[in-house]
């Protein structure tokens, strides 16, 4: 089964529930669909000592590689709000994303309105560092 896009912003919206978000009050879910056709989920994991947080993209694509996905085939990022606008991956999460993303990947910012902005990771991370 083919997971649409709808479906995507479903999971991630879902595991933006579980968000550990205790200092900042802001709540991120992840879900992306690797090469194999698999769903993987993340949420962002704040922590006392605030440097150690880690943010849902990180998340899902630990799971990913954790469970033998290599490629990002689209990832859905959802948080913020109609008020202040989607959660737009930050930079340390672009060049994450990067790492296992072509330019086909097709990446999504969702904030609570329903409406979705979509973006390649060409134009989130123009020029990017890069060893392949
Ligand atoms: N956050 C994410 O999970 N992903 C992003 O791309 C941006 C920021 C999290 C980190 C922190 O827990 C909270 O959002 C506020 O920055």
């Amino acid at each position: 089964m083919t997971i649409g896009n709808e479906d995507l912003i479903n999971a991630a919206t879902e595991a933006r529930r579980n968000a550990y978000n205790r200092y900042s009050k802001y709540s991120v879910g992840a879900a992306l669909v690797d090469n194999y056709g698999h769903l993987h989920v993340g949420c962002n994991v704040e922590n006392a000592a605030y440097p150690l947080g880690s943010c849902a993209e990180a998340g899902a694509i630990g799971a990913m590689v954790q469970q033998g996905g290599k490629r990002i085939v689209k990832i859905a990022v959802v948080g913020g709000s109609s008020e202040i606008g989607p959660c737009t991956p930050c930079g340390g999460c672009r060049q994450r994303i990067r790492e296992f993303a072509d330019d086909e990947t097709l990446i999504l910012a969702i904030d609570d309105s329903g409406e979705w902005q979509e973006f390649s990771i060409r134009e989130l991370l123009p020029a990017s560092f890069h060893l392949d």
